[in-house]
């Protein structure tokens, strides 16, 4: 059980690549299932999620082996079609194998995945979506038992929107069961996300029908099978909006490289309204000023092209060091605000009201022992050791592995001092 132990106070400075998109890499691996052959997926992060979505591939009867940044994935048993409970427990993005195995294995048998620190994450819109094409669905023990008749799932015209809007892993699952459904499938209300587009462009390169890809509409016209074939995995925006943010607060002039900057408008426009300097070389480079104010700002998560609740809890610990009153609005998961506490330990002044936080910026923020609670949470701690006074620990490290790739070892590469520790013994935790 790892700590990571961040000495406060010292500035960043060079350059850091960033990484493959978790986000992305997840649903381009449960595509693999869909198609016979050898799928390579390139500049895939080797990270905790990662390792787990290639364990729930290999439960499924697919080869996965990794060549550096490379994972090649052959199916050579079309026959399992559980996804497990101690699995998906783990890692709820396993959710997104359904909609393949639907479309290729006719049945499924896939564990509800857990909540988590951000809320209760339900997935009645991927069974909405399920059913629409033609599935039949029901819960048993914790499981969703689903089957399709001999004829195989057929397109439907539907809207997946939810109260919170649009639904990404919803949008991807369903997608990849209506590329070989019969007929057409018309998706209102889907996710924009560039994860949703990147997933759509692989379908496509495999053979699959799509229109509308990074629209709210979009139209699939199924076809009899697909070939696998070989894609590249975008680079993680939220990973770069990550190190951007750790430069603003920490850094004098710091790049992040390989960054697709279409994909970060909301970010970098919030970011420029916090006074903070972010240029491009034009060439997937962004520079960052680092800073040690900011000016105070109102941000609402919305899904994409909207600021991202993946950026939610980042942003708040640079809206700790400003001299004005900032409104945080968090329209996607309401409760994600884990964070709030523990930078309240800091010294920051935060003070929750429902799905909305109001920061009171301080003259600066203190180390101290603080809690990681989930992947986002623990990424805004880190900033926080990074500026405050003296040293902190961030505990349950774990949450951090799961999503960012060697996000310490970069942080150290700009001039960082961070280690890491055994968690004291006897702490007990609770998940
Ligand atoms: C994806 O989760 C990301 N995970 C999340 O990133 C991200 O926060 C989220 O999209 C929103 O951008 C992966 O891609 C692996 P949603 P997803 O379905 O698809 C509600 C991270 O930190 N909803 O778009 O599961 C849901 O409760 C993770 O990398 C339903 O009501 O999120 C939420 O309020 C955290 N019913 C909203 O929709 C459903 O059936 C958006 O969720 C599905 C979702």
């Amino acid at each position: 059980m790892d700590m990571m132990v961040i000495e406060g106070g010292r500035t960043l400075q060079g350059s850091v690549r960033v990484s493959g998109s978790k986000n992305a890499a997840l649903p381009l691996m449960a595509a693999a299932l869909l198609a016979e052959g050898r799928t390579t997926l390139h500049n895939v992060p080797d990270l905790m999620d990662i390792r787990t979505m290639a364990s729930l591939l290999r439960s499924l009867g697919a080869e996965v082996v990794r060549n550096d940044g490379d994972l090649e994935i052959e199916v050579r048993d079309e026959t399992p079609i559980e996804a497990s409970y101690d699995i998906m427990r783990t890692m709820r993005a396993g959710i997104c194998v359904l909609g393949p195995l639907l479309a290729r294995r006719h049945g499924a048998r896939v564990s509800y995945p857990g909540g988590c620190a951000i809320g209760s994450r339900p997935i009645d819109l991927h069974i909405k979506g399920m059913v629409s094409l033609g599935a039949k669905v029901k819960t048993e023990h914790g499981y969703l038992e689903c089957r399709v008749g001999r004829g195989g799932l057929t397109g439907r015209e539907m809207y997946l929107g939810g109260a919170y809007g649009s639904t990404v892993l919803g949008t991807a699952n369903v997608l990849m069961a209506a590329v070989l459904a019969r007929g057409t499938t018309v998706i209102e209300c889907a996710a924009c996300e560039p994860e949703v587009v990147n997933l759509a462009e692989f379908l496509t390169a495999m053979g699959a029908q799509i229109e509308g890809a990074g629209t709210a509409r979009l139209i699939v016209t199924g076809v009899k099978k697909l070939k696998a074939t070989q894609w590249h995995t975008i680079p993680d925006r939220i990973e770069a909006a990550t190190m951007l943010m750790a430069g603003a607060v920490a850094g004098g002039k710091v790049t992040v490289e390989g960054v697709r900057r279409d994909h970060l408008v909301a970010v970098l426009h919030k970011m420029n309204e916090m006074g903070i300097k972010v240029s491009h070389d034009g060439n997937g480079a962004l520079t960052v000023t680092g800073r040690k104010r900011f000016r105070p700002v109102d941000v609402t998560t919305m899904p994409y092209p909207g600021y991202p609740t993946d950026v939610q809890a980042q942003l708040m610990t640079l809206l700790c060091l400003t001299d004005g009153i900032s409104v945080v609005t968090e329209k996607v998961y309401p409760d994600r605000f884990m964070h709030v506490a523990e930078l309240g330990r800091m010294g920051a002044e935060i003070r929750k009201e429902n799905n909305t936080t109001i920061v009171h910026g301080v003259r600066g923020l203190s180390g101290a022992p603080v809690m990681a609670s989930d992947l986002r949470a623990s990424a805004a701690l880190v900033l926080a050791g990074l500026v405050a006074r003296g040293e902190t620990e961030v505990r349950r490290i774990y949450h951090l592995d799961r999503g960012y790739e060697n996000l310490d070892a970069k942080l150290i590469k700009l001039g960082a001092k961070i280690t890491r520790k055994e968690q004291p013994a006897g702490e007990v935790l609770k998940d």
